[in-house]
């Protein structure tokens, strides 16, 4: 019998687009690109070591659907989400000759999601563009909702745009390859979906931790679509960020000032985001805005996926400073998204000093 694999359809005003999550669909991407994107001429961005793990697939696949396709290879990690990266690759389009209707496919983890989306949303004013992620976070967050950009020594995500993928391709057997640490951070954003939208959700995560960890293929296939469906609604029901899509920031307030207190050398984004749900969920608490058992089942579900619920952190007053300064800041106010139960969240823009202090208190080892 004919398994039939999800696709989640995100619907906005300028159009519609399919995002397909199935295992082994990096086989396809040459015939998919060209229901989407019918071209003589295509780019593949890149990073190091996904091309040495899947580029040769990509480009078989496109190969064999006629395309003539140029891969161009950026340097791995956030250090490489640059304005220089960002101008090497425009170079190789531009020496490649790509035209207005070449897509630009992004093949690899949220860095070259970004980064690829943000050449694609500029070279020649815009060109098609299709993400195939291949990270966990990449899956359930970053490749989907059209937000492309890269750091700038002021901060990270600084300079980007908007811009719609025409397709994304979800290929879960790529995760078999993903470091440990890789998955969990993932699976941290995970967590936040259940938190912010969808309390089933949050526990099927935490009864179905082990199969996660294990990555097993239909809980991979499960726990994906299920987390696109939700950041698809979000990005559907508010595109640019007027409201409901900074729900999607639950965590991410505190997240963002642990790493830039420690310089991001120590923590992934997504363990940082679960200390920082850890540390929203008891500003909720003492703020009675939700039952104490949504602390703890948040640390509950953390737990169960390995992840960090204390750390040895600067003190809480570093931190309120470097609050401040993320770009979610409004008016000088830090705007909380703070738990009202597991699965409903609220913004927060008056929550006091002292008790924003105090919320960092729960990450204390010991
Ligand atoms: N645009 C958005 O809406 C959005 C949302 C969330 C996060 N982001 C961005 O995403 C970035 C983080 O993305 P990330 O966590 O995917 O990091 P990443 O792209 O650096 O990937 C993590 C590491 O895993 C490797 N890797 C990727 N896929 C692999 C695989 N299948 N097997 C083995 N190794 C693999 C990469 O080479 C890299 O070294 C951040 O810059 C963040 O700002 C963007
Ligand atoms: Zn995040």
């Amino acid at each position: 019998m004919l398994a039939i694999m999800p696709t989640v359809t995100l619907t906005l005003p300028q159009g519609a687009y399919d995002i397909v999550i199935e295992p082994g669909c990096l086989e396809q991407l040459g015939p998919r690109l060209r229901e989407v994107a019918p071209h003589a001429a295509a780019a593949i961005v890149t990073d190091e070591a996904i091309e040495y793990t899947y580029g040769l697939t990509a480009a078989r696949s496109m190969k064999d659907a006629d395309y003539s396709t140029t891969i161009a290879i950026m340097p791995q990690g956030e250090t490489a989400k640059t304005l220089g990266t960002y101008r090497d690759l425009q170079e190789v389009m531009l020496n490649a000759r790509l035209e207005r209707g070449s897509p630009i496919v992004a093949l690899g983890g949220g860095i070259t999601g970004d980064v690829a989306g943000f050449v694609a949303a500029t070279y020649l004013r815009g060109v098609p563009f299709v993400q195939c992620p291949t990270t966990l976070l990449a899956m359930v967050d970053a490749s989907v909702g059209g937000k492309t950009g890269v750091n700038v020594p002021q901060g990270k995500n600084l300079i980007g745009a908007f811009h719609q993928p025409q397709l994304v391709l979800i290929d879960t057997d790529t995760l078999q390859s993903l470091p440990p640490r890789e998955l969990r951070a993932g699976l941290a954003e995970c967590v936040k979906h259940g938190v912010i939208r969808d309390e089933a959700l949050f526990e099927w995560t935490v009864a179905n931790a082990p199969r996660l960890l294990a990555l097993e293929s239909d809980a991979m296939v499960e726990l994906v679509r299920r987390n696109v469906e939700i950041k698809a609604a979000v990005v559907m029901a508010d595109e640019k960020e007027a409201g409901e899509r900074a729900h999607l920031n639950y965590g991410h307030t505190f997240a963002h000032a642990i790493e830039a207190a420690t310089e991001y050398k120590v923590f992934k984004h997504g363990e940082a985001v679960s200390l920082g749900m850890m540390a929203a969920a008891k500003c909720a608490v003492d703020g009675r805005l939700c039952d104490p058992s949504v602390l703890e089942r948040v640390q509950t579900a953390l737990e169960a996926l390995d992840l960090p619920v204390r750390a040895e952190l600067p003190p809480p007053i570093e931190l309120v400073d470097a609050m401040s300064l993320d770009k979610k800041v409004r008016g000088g106010t830090i705007r909380l998204v703070l738990p009202e139960a597991i699965g409903r969240v609220g913004i927060y823009g008056d929550v006091p000093y002292r008790a924003i202090i105090d919320a960092w208190d729960v990450l204390r080892p010991g």
